[in-house]
C-alpha cells in the first residue's frame, strides 16, 4: 500500500507504526451543534459516537466478554473459520478497517492474509485515539512486520484519507457497527465507501441477524450494557460541561420488531432541567421521557445485500455461525 501524502499528523512514528489525525480538533469530530439539534428534536437522541470516549471504549471491551453479548464471540468464531477463505477469494489486498476498536478480531484476518499473501499493511480508522494504540499493539503482536496506520477520525474523514491509498483494497467494518447507523448516516457511509474504493475492490461487513426478542434483549440489558449507556451522559458532562445526574436516568433497551432493530435509551426518572454549559444550551426533560442513545439493526441477509446492491456492492459470499445468529458478508464493488 502506498500513501501519496503524509497525512495530517503523526503522533507516533516508526517503521511500522504511525497514527495520523491526532491533531484534528475534537470540535470537528464531536460537533456540539449537532448534539444540540438532536437533543432539541423530539424524540430526543444522542449520536452513538458519544459511547466512545476512553471510558466507553474500555466498557465496550468489557461488554464483549458479557455472557449474553453473543455478537463478539460469534463473529470471532466465523472469522476464525473463514478468514483464510476470505483471503483466498480477494487475493492480495490492503486491509482498511472502519471503527476498528481494539482490532482483536482483526488479528484473525491479519494472520490469514499474512499467511496467504504476505500482507504488509493495515489501516484502522477510529474516533477514539487511545483504542487505536491498543489496536496497534494487538495487530503488531500477530504480525510484527506489518505497517500499521491508525487514522483518528470519523468514518467520513477516515474514508477521505484512504482515497489516497493505491492498489487493491479490502475495506471492512466488524462488530455490527454499520447497524448503529440511521438511514441517512448509512447512506453517507456507503456513498463515501464507494467513492474511496475502485471497481473490483472488496467490502466486508460483519452484521447481526434478526432473531428472537429474548436473546436480543438479554444481549443489551446486562450490567455492562447498562453502565455503558449511562456513561454516555458522563461523556457529555466532561466534554461539554453538561450537568446530567446519572442517578436521575435509567437504562431502557428493547427490541423494536417492526423496525428490525434493538434500541437503547435513557429514561428521565423525574422532571429536570439539563444545562450543557460549553454549548450554552439548556433543555427541560419530563419524567418518563426517553433520550435515544443507539440503534442496533438486526438484518435479514438478502434484504441487507440487496440494499448494498443499490450502492454498487455485489454480494460475493457470506458466512454464518451454526445458530445463524450473525453474518460476515463479502461484497465486491461493481464496474460502473
Ligand atoms: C461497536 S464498536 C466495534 C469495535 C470493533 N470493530 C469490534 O468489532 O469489536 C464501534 C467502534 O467504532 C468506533 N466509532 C464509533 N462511531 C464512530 C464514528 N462515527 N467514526 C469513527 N469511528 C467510530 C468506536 O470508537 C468503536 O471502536
Amino acid at each position: 500500500m502506498t500513501r501519496h501524502h503524509p497525512g495530517t499528523a503523526a503522533v507516533a512514528t516508526g517503521n511500522k507504526y504511525e497514527i495520523i489525525g491526532a491533531d484534528v480538533p475534537d470540535e470537528t469530530l464531536f460537533k456540539g451543534d449537532l448534539l444540540v439539534a438532536s437533543l432539541s428534536e423530539l424524540p430526543r437522541s444522542v449520536n452513538p459516537i458519544y459511547y466512545y470516549d476512553d471510558t466507553g471504549s474500555l466498557l465496550f471491551e468489557r461488554l464483549c466478554n458479557e455472557e449474553t453479548y453473543y455478537l463478539f464471540r460469534t463473529e470471532r468464531g466465523i472469522l476464525a473459520e473463514y478468514a483464510k477463505t476470505i483471503a483466498g477469494i480477494t487475493g492480495p489486498v490492503s486491509l482498511i478497517e472502519l471503527g476498528s476498536g481494539n482490532a482483536e478480531k482483526t488479528t484473525l484476518l491479519i494472520d490469514a492474509y499474512a499467511g496467504s499473501h504476505g500482507l504488509t499493511s493495515y489501516a484502522a480508522v477510529d474516533i477514539n485515539r487511545s483504542i487505536l494504540e491498543r489496536a496497534a499493539e494487538n495487530i503488531l503482536s500477530v504480525s510484527s512486520d506489518l505497517n500499521f496506520l491508525g487514522i483518528v477520525g470519523t468514518y467520513q474523514t477516515g474514508l477521505a484519507e484512504i482515497k489516497s491509498l493505491v492498489g487493491p483494497k479490502l475495506l471492512f467494518c466488524l462488530g455490527s457497527t454499520i447497524g448503529n447507523m440511521h438511514d441517512d448516516e448509512l447512506d453517507n457511509l456507503l456513498l463515501s465507501a464507494r467513492s474511496a474504493l475502485a471497481p473490483g475492490d472488496y467490502f466486508l461487513v460483519g452484521i447481526d441477524l434478526d432473531k428472537e426478542t429474548k436473546i436480543l434483549e438479554a444481549a443489551y440489558n446486562n450490567q455492562t450494557a447498562i453502565l455503558t449507556n449511562l456513561c454516555v451522559l458522563e461523556h457529555l458532562n466532561w466534554r461539554f460541561g453538561a450537568d446530567f445526574d446519572l442517578f436521575q436516568f435509567r437504562h431502557v433497551a428493547f427490541h423494536n420488531k417492526s423496525l428490525y432493530r434493538m434500541e437503547s435509551h435513557l429514561e428521565a426518572m423525574q422532571d429536570q432541567v439539563i444545562n450543557i454549559n460549553k454549548l450554552e444550551f439548556s433543555f427541560q426533560i419530563k419524567k418518563g421521557e426517553l433520550i435515544r442513545t443507539e440503534i442496533m439493526r438486526k438484518v435479514e441477509i438478502n434484504a441487507f445485500s440487496e440494499m448494498l446492491g443499490g450502492y454498487g456492492f455485489r454480494q460475493v459470499e457470506y458466512w454464518t455461525d451454526p445458530g445463524k445468529r450473525y453474518a460476515v458478508i463479502l461484497f465486491k464493488l461493481r464496474e460502473s
